[in-house]
Order: C-alpha cells, then structure tokens, then sequence
C-alpha cells in the first residue's frame, strides 16, 4: 500500500511531551503491520512561533500541509503568553475550517483497569461516538462589539448553521448509527431556549432521518443530556452535536470514564480532499507541563484513529489492543496520576511501544 505522509506539529505545552510516543507507538505499529509511514515535524502552530514570529504560522502554512495525508496534532495554547483566542483561532481553528474538517470523531470509552467516578460502571457500560459538528454553528467569527469602554458596550457573537453544513454532520452520524449494532443515534439539543437554530436544527434531524428508518433517533435538551452522561451512560450509542455542544459534551464524556487525558480526536474531511486531523481531545495542560506526568494515551489513541481511518483495520485495532492491554494490567508505576497511578508519560508510553512492539514476536 502506498506511502502515508503525515505532518506532525506538537505545539505547546504537554502536546510537546505526548507527541514523542505517539510518533514511537505508530512507528512501532507500523514496523509490526508493514505499513509505510512517513513523518515531517513542523515547529510553526506553537506560542513559541507566535513570539517570534508575531502570528501562529507562516502565511504558506497551507501550501506547506495540503499535500500531507494527515496532521498529527498535539494541543496548542499557552494563555500567560498568547490569549487563548489569538492562538487557536490562528492555529487549530484554521485548520478545521480551513481543511473543512466538518466531523470531529470523538470515542468515549470505559477502559478496563481505568477507575470509574461514576458508581457500578465497567467496562461496556460507557462506550459511545460524540460526533461533533466542526466548522460552523457557535464558533463563527460573525459579531462585534458596540459602544466599547461606554456602559452600553453590547458583545454580540451570532451562530451560524447552514443547510449543508448541518446535513452533512447529520448524514455521518446516521451513517454511523447505521454501522453499529444498536443503531441509536441521539441528538442534542436546546430548542426550548435557542429558538431560531436549534429548532432549524432539530427539523433537519427529522429530514434525515426519513432516509434512515433503522435508526432508533432519540433528542435531548443539552442540559439534560449532560446529567443522563452521569446517571445513565448506558443509553448512549453514537451522539451528534452542535460545535459547541460537542466540545463540552468531549469533556464530560471521557471525565465520566475517569480521565480525559486518554480521549482522541479525529477532525476529518471525509471527501478526502484536504488532510485530516488527529490529536487527543485535551489541551496544552500548562499546571503540569515540564514536569513528565502527562497521560500519553489521548495522543497515542489518537494515532490509532488515524490507522483506522486509512484502512489499516487490522493495525489500529493491535494499537487498540495494547493500550488496553496496558491499561487493564493496571500497574502504579505506569499508570500516570490523573488515573491514580504514579507513573511518568516515559514510563507509560514505553509500556505500550513495547507491547506493541511484542506482537511482532506473536
Ligand atoms: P487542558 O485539557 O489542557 O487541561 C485540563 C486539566 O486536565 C488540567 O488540569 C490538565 O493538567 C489535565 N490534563 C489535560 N491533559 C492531560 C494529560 N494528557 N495528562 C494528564 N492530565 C491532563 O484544558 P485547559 O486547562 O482548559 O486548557 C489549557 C490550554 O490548552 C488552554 O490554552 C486551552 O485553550 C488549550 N486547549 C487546547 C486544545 C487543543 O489544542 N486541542 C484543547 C483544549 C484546550
Ligand atoms: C477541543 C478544544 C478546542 C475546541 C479549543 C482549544 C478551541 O477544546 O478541541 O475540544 O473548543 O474545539
Ligand atoms: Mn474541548
């Protein structure tokens, strides 16, 4: 099979210390299943960048990424020296837009030897798709503020929905829905309160699923939905969101199975035309930066999907295996702290290289 060329861009923080092994366990799954991968490292997207060079990336970023199959991300952000909006909406942000990355693929898993906070949980019991529309709907730059510094000053930020950005999420999810056994797709939404999208919203649910009689649809309330992820995580199968909606239910979802360091991401352009994009679901964590604690496996299982989403079942499900391999075995001295252990991200990064690496021995 052809060549996999694959931007690899850390950014900040803790995406600089978990990059390392997600590049190793891909290395190694791909020494392991004969697939050929190749790797470019990109210093730019980074708040080191920023203050450098006075912007997030040089003006040809996209003529530098175009030609790659994927970006591997880490997670940009370090707000003591660049706001936080200056340097997503630079970095992260263009390339979702930019690349129309309109599906943001999120998996929420109990993992086996993670320790639920939620009582009587094992694994099976939360296991469920966030499917996250991502280029449109809250995060739009259209707005602006009025009489600023006056004590009428007025911020406005309008959302935005389009007829084909919202029915081409809505089509993946069903589609998604469909491949899965229980074939349950639920919808969130907040039509009660936001009365002019959320309604539009909600009917293009029901359009859609004309062409899907299969599916068990289900809508709720974002507000109630985020107190069923505490209380019954069960019901939950493949869930489609708004862009906001999404990003928090992202958060809530893998904290629900006991961290969200291990979560990933997929930012994908199905039509293939632009690169896809891979990184985990948490950010730069500059609280623990520097200091080796960073949970590795949200940017290893992100690699994962990124195999997955090219075909390489057999690989990403082997890479699948070995996280929870490792998790399952449960080991203080691997398992990094927000999971309970006192491991390092060396420590357990090294654990699951190898365990991949073991299967080559198999
Ligand atoms: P965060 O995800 O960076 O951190 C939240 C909490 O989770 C922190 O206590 C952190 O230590 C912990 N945590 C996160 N990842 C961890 C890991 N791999 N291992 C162990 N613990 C981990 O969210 P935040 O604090 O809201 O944001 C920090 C910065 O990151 C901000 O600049 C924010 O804008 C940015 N951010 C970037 C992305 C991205 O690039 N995709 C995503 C979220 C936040
Ligand atoms: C995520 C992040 C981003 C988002 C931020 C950093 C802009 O929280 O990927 O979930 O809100 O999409
Ligand atoms: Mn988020």
């Amino acid at each position: 099979s052809k060549t996999l060329r694959v931007a690899v861009i850390p950014g900040d923080g803790i995406g600089t210390e978990v990059m390392p092994w997600g590049v190793k366990c891909l290395q190694a799954t791909a020494k392991v299943f004969n697939i050929s991968i190749e790797f470019e490292h990109f210093d730019f997207a980074s708040c080191e960048y920023y203050q450098k060079h006075g912007d997030m990336m040089p003006a040809n970023w996209k003529e530098q990424l175009i030609g790659f199959d994927a970006i591997y991300f880490g997670a940009v952000g370090m707000p003591n020296l660049v706001p936080d909006d200056v340097s997503l909406w630079g970095s992260l942000l263009k390339f979702r837009r930019e690349f129309d990355q309109y599906v943001n693929l999120r998996p929420c898993r109990l993992m086996p030897g993670v320790k639920c906070p939620l009582a009587g949980k094992k694994p099976g019991d939360i296991d469920f798709w966030i499917v996250r529309e991502n280029t449109e709907g809250e995060y739009s730059s259209i707005g602006g503020k009025m009489f600023e510094g006056t004590d009428r000053e007025v911020v406005i930020q309008e959302t935005v929905m389009s007829r084909v950005g919202v029915d081409r999420i809505l089509r993946y999810a069903f589609e998604l829905a469909k491949s899965r056994p229980r074939k349950r797709l639920t919808s969130a939404t907040k039509s009660n309160g936001i009365s002019i999208t959320m309604p539009y919203w909600d009917g293009r649910v029901s359009e859609m699923h004309k062409n899907y009689p299969e599916i068990n649809l289900d809508k709720y309330h974002i507000d109630i939905l985020t107190a069923h992820f505490v209380g019954r995580p069960e019901i939950f199968d493949v869930i489609v969101g708004s862009n906001l909606f999404g990003d928090i239910l992202s958060d809530l979802g893998p904290a629900c199975t006991g961290t969200i360091a291990i979560a990933p991401s997929a930012n994908i352009n199905p039509e293939g035309k632009f690169p896809s994009l891979f990184e985990p679901v948490h950010g730069s964590a500059p609280d623990i930066v520097g200091k080796n604690l960073a949970n590795p496996i949200g940017m290893i299982w992100a690699g994962q999907m990124l195999l997955q989403h090219f075909g390489h079942t057999e690989a990403a499900d082997a890479l699948l295996k070995a996280i929870e391999r490792i998790l399952e075995r449960s080991e203080a001295s691997v398992l990094t702290p927000d999971m309970g252990g006192m491991g390092t991200t060396q420590a357990l990064g090294e654990a699951i290289e190898r365990e991949i690496l073991s299967l080559a021995g198999n």
